[in-house]
């Protein structure tokens, strides 16, 4: 039985863990649970899960739940440092994080630093603190299981390989839901039609950052620092069928790609069941009815967060983690209302323009580069003022 802590428990990937562990009531228990706000869902989920450890970033979300839940024995935690303290609890072996956003990276280090497999599906903790992170794993010879489809699909193309073999690692993605528009078409798009992805179903920040392929640049810099690749071995390549995830190309001319259903509960399960896999009703694609599979360039003119992604991975220091704050932010503002979908890219690069890069030595450092990057991301989304 593998005890887990589920952090982002109330979000889409949080949700979707917790089906994969009722599937498999033997092999998995949730004993800790984490979310932001959402109360009411996440007591929910404790009358399911039977947690014995609940925290909470919203500290007054604690106070709306912690009565309720009074005949459960649980222990309550708050704000990111509450969150932190939860992953290193003695009895929990494998730390899930589905939270959104880099500020899931200080949870995912107190994690590795506690000696905890970490499966990852916050990619923005990779970005921002990649250069934290891969030491940590290797320090401590732990394991980081990617949870993200592209990377879990790389991950199992490298099982029983040389990593100094790889020639290519190609990352596909679906090209979003203003594939083969222009710049000027995108001047126009609303909130509403950029959260409608044609292929996933995923909380609303990850389908924007897959409308303006900031998505993809941000694989990108995920896989350099999970499988140690530089970024000319790293490219994109828009797969609008997305039933490849991902692919890698040998020295000897060999292409693996992994393939399969358009569902997270796959790359969940094999994370959570790694190195072995589980049995699941999610089997016998009909490729009669698939058909084709079809492959394009990216569009850099028309999505250009994908270039700025590269272009800061490339740079590295503190230039990953200062795209990833500058996009957060803007992409908030866009839920919100306040900027168009065109702003995202502009900030971001005004943003990657402005930044002098600094090395990246702890995470005091990353964090006072991601708040510059916020804050002047504000005064540019004021100055829009819509
Ligand atoms: N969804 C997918 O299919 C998918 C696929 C690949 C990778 N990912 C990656 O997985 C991560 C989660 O994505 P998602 O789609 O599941 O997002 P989501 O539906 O928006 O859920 C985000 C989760 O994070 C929690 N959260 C947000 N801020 C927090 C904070 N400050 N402290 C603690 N918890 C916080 C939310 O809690 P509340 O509900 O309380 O606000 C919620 O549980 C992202 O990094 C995304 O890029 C997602």
């Amino acid at each position: 039985m593998k005890n887990i802590i589920l952090l982002g428990s109330t979000g889409s990937i949080g949700r979707q863990v917790i089906q994969v562990v009722q599937d498999n009531p033997d092999k998995f228990k949730i004993i800790g649970l984490a979310g932001h706000s959402n109360y009411k869902l996440i007591e929910e989920q404790a009358l399911i899960c039977k947690p014995k450890h609940i925290a909470m970033y919203d500290e007054s979300a604690i106070g709306k739940i912690s009565g309720s839940l009074s005949n459960l024995e649980i222990k309550f935690y708050q704000g990111i440092e509450g969150i932190s303290e939860l992953v290193q609890i003695p009895k929990a072996d494998l730390i899930v994080n589905g939270m959104v956003g880099s500020i899931g990276l200080l949870p995912t280090i107190r994690a590795l630093e506690a000696g905890k497999t970490v499966a990852l599906a916050n990619k923005e903790t990779l970005v921002a603190g990649g250069d934290l992170i891969m030491p940590l794993i290797r320090e401590k010879k732990l394991n980081l299981l990617p949870i993200d489809s592209e990377h879990s699909a790389i991950f199992q193309c490298l099982n029983g390989e040389n990593h100094s073999d790889i020639k290519r690692i190609i990352i596909t993605g679906s090209g979003g839901p203003f594939r083969g528009k222009t710049k000027e078409e995108l001047k126009l798009v609303t909130k509403e039609q950029a959260l409608k992805h044609p292929r996933w179903k995923m909380g609303s920040k990850i389908t924007i950052d897959s409308a303006t392929l900031m998505n993809k640049g941000l694989e990108a810099i995920e896989a350099h620092h999970l499988f140690g690749v530089d970024y000319e071995t790293i490219e994109v390549i828009i797969h609008p069928e997305s039933i490849i995830h991902s692919m890698v190309e040998f020295i000897d001319g060999s292409i693996k790609a992994h393939l399969g259903f358009t569902d997270m509960r796959i790359p969940i399960q094999y994370a959570l069941s790694y190195p072995l896999r589980l049995s699941s009703s999610l089997t016998g694609m009909d490729f009669a009815k698939v058909a084709n599979l079809s492959f394009e360039a990216p569009d850099l003119t028309s999505f250009p967060c994908l270039g700025y992604a590269f272009e800061a991975g490339k740079k590295g220091k503190t230039y990953p983690a200062v795209l990833n704050a500058a996009n957060e932010t803007a992409v908030s503002s866009f839920l919100n209302g306040k900027i168009s979908f065109l702003d995202i890219s502009n900030i971001v690069y005004e943003i990657l323009s402005e930044h002098k890069g600094i090395n990246v030595s702890d995470f005091e450092t990353i964090r006072s580069q991601e708040e510059w990057a916020r804050n002047r991301a504000l005064e540019m989304i004021k100055r829009l003022g819509r």
